[in-house]
């Protein structure tokens, strides 16, 4: 029977769990609607918002599909109309085209890798403008530059007497291995760090070195969009496990999978602390050579309350812990460097394997920072930023009690450079970011960081990037807005 565009919502069934993509799945099922000659040609589709809000997925998810059977031929679209079936079920689809394109205009045939790139929004969806209460950054403006440039000068003017084809530079590898004992109980020889362009490098890395396409890959949700698409990408079954109080809950009824992400000091989004009976517990189910445990530290080295809780790498003694580390959020995000603490198995394979992708950090950069380490002025910047984000959150925290108490609550984080503020009514965290973007607030919601269905909501807030006067506009705005 022929399908009526009301019907067809209902006739799509998507499993949120599943390891195929959302995307994947609604192509898939829409092509077989085709393809069975149910939905015919010259049918039009429900328009990509009134589908994705019928399905109750993203409206990119729905483009995707759209634009996949446009180029495979199965769809006519045209900018701003809705998408039309272009062939008959049991015409042959072999070649066909979308009605309107030309012979150069196909999509090409991509490989598996680079089409499940396709199949989030991130990294594209991260872009947003940079403007209070934007998350995910410091205070770039408050880098001290001067300084920085100096090291960057001496760097480049010993150039010439520095020996060449070391993709981690001795130096800043003896610096961070001391740094990070002190700082964050990692039990590391100089050796095991990798110096790497970003965090996002080492979880690519990562991924290339130890998943095969199949493998199960737990990681939390929600959570960092970026640690999902790097493990999808290299075929995992990327699957979302929630959090409680304690953070990222234990899932006995899975097999065990072959790796963990998470982010135990400040989980991202909610800034949440992993208790260390949790950290034990996910340490115990890890086999080692098995079982691998990725913790991605990327804000650890700000803490207020307390004492920073050390990492989970310092409690594993079988090296079944990868620790991610970056200096986008301790400098600033353009200074393109982060670090990979490999378990000593797998140090010579990493570097291979880093050679091979060509994920190589600047020499002239790294030394640069290897002397701002060792001249003590990391340790001074992070002392004086540290302050300011603690006085920056508190300030966040008091606009949010007293100018939107009725509406926000806020969970107060102990550390790190965001927080997350909970709607007291409703859950239309998305609907909220939409209103505050249009009145220049920028933050980013909760549900979007969902891996299926939400199972959180609310508002991140970035604080550490912000004066405190431009968070006070920002608040008093956002009052407005609600
Ligand atoms: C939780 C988390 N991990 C890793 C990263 C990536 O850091 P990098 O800029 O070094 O790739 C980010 C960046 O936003 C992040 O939020």
């Amino acid at each position: 029977m022929p399908v009526s565009e009301a019907m067809i919502a209902g006739l799509i069934e998507l499993k949120w769990a599943d390891g195929e993509g959302l995307a994947t799945q609604l192509t898939g099922q829409l092509r077989s609607l085709i393809a069975s000659g149910r939905l015919g040609k010259g049918r039009a589709l429900p328009s990509s918002r009134r589908l994705a809000s019928d399905l109750g997925v993203s409206r990119n998810t729905v483009t995707y599909a759209f634009e996949q059977l446009a180029a495979e031929g199965y769809l006519a679209a045209s900018p701003g109309r809705r998408p039309v079936v272009a062939i008959d079920g049991g015409e042959r689809i072999e070649g066909a085209r979308a009605v309107g394109s030309s012979p150069g205009s196909a999509r090409p045939r991509l490989s598996p890798w680079a089409s499940k790139l396709q199949q989030t929004d991130w990294p594209m969806s991260y872009q947003a403008p940079l403007k209070p209460l934007r998350p995910g950054h410091g205070d770039a403006r408050e880098f001290p530059n001067e300084i920085w440039g100096r090291c960057l000068r001496r760097s480049a003017v010993g150039a010439a007497r520095r020996e060449l084809g070391q993709v981690s530079r001795p130096r800043l590898r003896e610096a961070l291995a001391h740094y990070l004992a002190a700082s964050r109980g990692v039990r590391a020889s100089a050796e095991q760090i990798m110096i790497l362009p970003s965090a996002q490098a080492a979880l690519t890395l990562i991924a290339a070195a130890v998943i095969t396409p199949g493998d199960d890959v737990w990681v939390e949700d929600p959570g960092y969009p970026g640690a999902a698409a790097a493990f999808r990408a290299s075929g995992a079954r990327v699957i979302g496990v929630g959090l409680d109080e304690q953070g990222m809950q234990r899932m006995p009824d899975l097999a065990t999978p072959k790796l963990l992400f998470m982010t135990p000091s400040h989980q991202h989004p909610t800034g949440r602390l992993m208790s260390l009976a949790r950290r034990t517990e996910f340490l115990s189910l890890s086999r080692p050579g098995k079982t691998w445990i990725v913790e991605d530290d990327y804000d650890g080295e700000f803490h207020y309350d307390s004492r920073p809780v050390p990492a989970l790498q310092g409690l594993d003694a079988h090296g079944r812990v990868f620790y991610v580390g970056t200096f986008s959020k301790a400098m600033t995000s353009d200074i393109r460097l982060g670090y990979l603490v490999a378990p000593q198995v797998l140090v010579r394979t990493l570097e291979i394997a880093q050679r091979h992708i060509g994920l190589i950090a600047s020499s002239h950069i790294q030394e640069a920072l290897a002397e701002f380490i060792a001249d003590g002025h990391f340790l001074a910047h992070l002392r004086r930023v540290r302050r300011l984000y603690h006085a920056r959150r508190d300030h966040l925290v008091a606009g949010l009690e007293r100018h939107l108490g009725e509406v926000l609550s806020a969970e107060v984080p102990s550390g790190g450079i965001q927080l997350v503020a909970r709607l007291k009514r409703g859950r239309a965290d998305q609907a909220a970011v939409k209103r505050l973007v249009e009145a220049g607030v920028v933050t980013r919601a909760i549900s979007g960081l969902a891996l299926g269905k939400p199972r959180d909501h609310g508002l991140l807030l970035g604080f550490a990037a912000w004066r405190e006067s431009e968070i006070s506009a920002a608040v008093r705005t956002m009052a407005s807005c609600f």
